[in-house]
């Protein structure tokens, strides 16, 4: 354990607990990254996915568990001052950037995050140069546009954006919260594309949601299934590039067929 990067320890976490609505989202889920590790993850609706998430960006407070990150337990901090070293990229295009303030300011917040030069909007005469140099290698143009509100971009546009503000602060670890869900799959793999190189770049320890199999697959190094708040499969290696759509998803239908079972057991 002790080389591990991110700990997650025994996380347990149940909603509305003692009344009828008591939900177990997470059941004593234990998982643990190496630095720079990109882990991808998959699970029927209601596995505990975001969940998760939350807990570990701070929104959500466990019942009980352990999360620790660089050494250190996070589990207790508030969620502000996680987000100096725990970055999050969203599905909704709008979340992730503020649609009202131009390319450069949106990229100043981030930077602002990094020099603690507080959450202001202004945009210092030096970054320019820096934000150019950081959007140029995207291929896209928008080095060219750094004075353009953020709501006239493209929902790929504006995520790609996201990526880059998440990533420019080089952060302990990133979440991925399928963030290219709403994007049409061309841009979704362009996306994708752009995640991975930015991850093995900065080699930032990366866990990524997605309701896409194939991408799961296809990217990072690792792959966990989740169902019912509990890590049920993982592949890595080999034998995770021997994974297939089919296998896949016949597991996934397979897990939940178990656990239906337990419960009409119980
Ligand atoms: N705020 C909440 N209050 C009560 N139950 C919740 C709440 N959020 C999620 N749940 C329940 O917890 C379980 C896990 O949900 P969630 O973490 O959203 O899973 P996923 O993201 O994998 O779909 C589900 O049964 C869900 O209904
Ligand atoms: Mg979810």
């Amino acid at each position: 354990m002790e080389n591990e990067y991110l700990i997650l320890d025994n996380l347990y976490k149940i909603y509305n607990p003692a009344t009828a609505g008591e939900v177990t989202a997470l059941d004593h889920m234990s998982l643990s990254l190496k630095r720079g590790e990109f882990v991808t993850i998959v699970g029927s609706n209601a596995a505990g996915k975001s969940s998760l998430f939350n807990a570990i960006a701070g929104s959500l407070e466990l019942t009980s568990g352990k999360i620790i990150l660089d050494g250190a337990r996070i589990d207790h901090l508030d969620e502000h001052v996680r987000a100096a070293y725990v970055s999050r990229v969203r599905q909704n295009p709008n979340e992730s950037t503020v649609p009202s303030m131009t390319l450069a300011e949106n990229l100043a917040m981030a930077k602002a995050r990094v020099v603690g030069a507080g959450l202001g909007k202004g945009v210092r005469k030096e970054w320019r140069p820096e934000f150019e140099a950081l959007l140029k290698p995207l291929g896209i143009g928008l080095e060219k546009r750094l004075e353009t509100e953020m709501s006239l971009f493209s929902g790929g546009q504006k995520q790609s954006v996201a990526l880059l503000m998440a990533t420019m602060i080089k952060p302990k670890l990133l979440l991925l919260d399928e963030h290219t869900a709403a994007l049409d799959p061309r841009v979704s793999e362009q996306i994708l594309r752009m995640t991975d190189n930015e991850v093995r770049k900065h080699n930032i320890t990366t866990l990524m949601i997605t309701h896409n199999i194939h991408h799961a697959i296809k990217y990072g190094d690792r792959l966990i299934m989740l169902e019912r708040g509990r890590v049920v499969f993982e592949a890595s290696g080999e034998g995770k590039k021997k994974l297939t759509i089919a296998g896949v998803v016949e597991k996934l239908e397979a897990k939940v067929a178990d656990f239906e079972e337990e419960m009409i057991a119980r």
